[in-house]
């Protein structure tokens, strides 16, 4: 979203003519910029065999997933019905990685049937794995490297205390295991956190899976997840992903060289390709001054847009409808839902009037996918702004959807 002529605009679109189009409140994303960020990661690594899995949980939409799918990218799964999403994107199997969390068995066995790849992230699960298909299906493992990294402790996925993966220490167990029934081990995956700004922390968890590397003579793949941290506003540290990727790739490129053969390095970034895309357009309903702030209250809240409430999350705001002001003034950003839901405190915007619309930037990963039915309200429709024109992605909900699968006893 870009100011031109005096107004906000996506590709040329007013962005104001697409909340009059389609109403407000609307996540609307531009394709360009999901390209523009799926070739800077290509070219922070150019130099190795790169492949990209987007971390689909980050923005499902089914026109997203199918843009990826054009743009050479795949995808990775975290359920059974992420996997059926990309399926109906029009991705193969094959294109699909299966990085499940202490899920049941039976959604192992419905990924390999779907060709799938899975990510094995307990010695359980890595032992019935083997029992089933011994050396017949090939598998990644998930490995915990003990390095505690991320924006927040609720994204951190590594540390030590973490759920996830299995325990590098437990090294000599996954051997044995792999070993006793000639398991296909041809990926090793780590994935440290979300917004994660320090390079170092990426270095040293791969160093960690590079050291483990040799330890299985089929290895082709080396997975190490996503987690690259965006700007949610200016001055906001991020990944130098030109650092990182020369960095990365030169290990790498040794670890190659030691284990005398190529291998591919994987990614499987969510934010750092949709969060920049995505906006959340919602409508000013009132502008409420009390004594010591001012509130403005929106047709919108934690039940679309969850991470300033979860996380405590910071999104940049701007007045759409009065986008270049002289007349600044202080708010308190306040959603509509019965519990405080403030999406942004003490923030400086230019003057809000009733039935102004305002955008949340920034708003492109985790925020739809996020979202719930609380209060009985409807999720947004979406949006995608694709070679100079808006498209609908996904239909407001309406009372049907509500009612749907709810069942009325009777009750006399
Ligand atoms: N790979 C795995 C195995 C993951 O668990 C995740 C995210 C990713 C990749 C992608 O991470 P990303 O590149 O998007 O940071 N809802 C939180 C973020 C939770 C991330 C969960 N796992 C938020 O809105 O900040």
């Amino acid at each position: 979203m870009k100011i031109n002529n005096n107004q906000y605009e996506i590709q040329s679109i007013p962005v104001l003519d697409i909340a009059q189009q389609f109403g407000t409140p609307l996540y609307v994303y531009d394709a360009d910029k999901i390209v523009e960020k799926i070739n800077q990661l290509r070219s922070a690594f150019a130099t190795v065999d790169l492949k990209i899995k987007f971390a689909c949980k980050a923005l499902t939409n089914i026109s997203i997933l199918q843009l990826m799918r054009q743009n050479g990218v795949g995808i990775d799964v975290v359920s059974p019905q992420e996997l059926a999403l990309g399926l109906h994107a029009g991705y193969q199997g094959s294109d699909i990685t299966f990085t499940p969390s202490g899920v049941s068995f039976d959604e192992i066995e419905t990924a390999v049937a779907a060709g799938a790849i899975i990510n094995l992230d307990n010695l359980s699960v890595l032992q019935k794995f083997g029992e089933k298909y011994g050396n017949t299906v090939p598998c990644m493992i998930r490995i915990k490297p003990n390095v505690a990294a991320g924006g927040n402790a609720k994204i951190m996925t590594a540390h030590e205390g973490s759920k996830f993966g299995i325990d590098i220490r437990q090294r000599d167990e996954i051997l044995q295991i792999v070993s006793q029934y000639d398991m296909n081990v041809v990926g090793l995956h780590q994935h440290t956190g979300s917004d994660i700004k320090e390079a170092e922390a990426f270095v040293r968890a791969a160093d960690i899976i590079f050291e483990f590397a040799a330890s299985f003579p089929k290895l082709q793949i080396i997975d190490l997840g996503g987690g690259f941290k965006v700007s949610y506003k200016e001055g906001d540290p991020i990944t130098a992903m030109p650092e990182l990727g020369a960095q990365l790739s030169e290990a790498f490129h040794q670890l190659s060289q030691k284990l005398g053969r190529k291998l591919q390095l994987w990614f499987e970034p969510g934010k750092f390709l949709v969060s920049e895309s995505g906006v959340l357009l919602v409508n000013a309903n009132v502008v409420k001054p009390t004594p010591n702030r001012t509130f403005v209250g929106v047709n919108s809240g934690l039940n679309h847009l969850i991470r300033p409430m979860m996380y405590g999350s910071y999104h940049h705001i701007v007045n759409v409808s009065n986008p270049v002001s002289t007349h600044t003034q202080t708010y308190d950003v306040v959603g509509y839902i019965c519990e405080t839901d403030t999406f942004a405190e003490a923030r400086t915007l230019n003057e809000v009037h009733e039935n102004d619309v305002l955008a949340l930037l920034n708003a492109g990963a985790y925020g739809f996918t996020m979202s719930s039915q609380y209060n009985s309200r409807f999720r947004p429709a979406e949006i995608l702004v694709y070679q100079g024109k808006a498209h609908l992605i996904r239909a407001r909900e309406t009372m049907e959807d509500i009612l749907r699968n709810q069942i009325l006893l009777n009750i006399q």
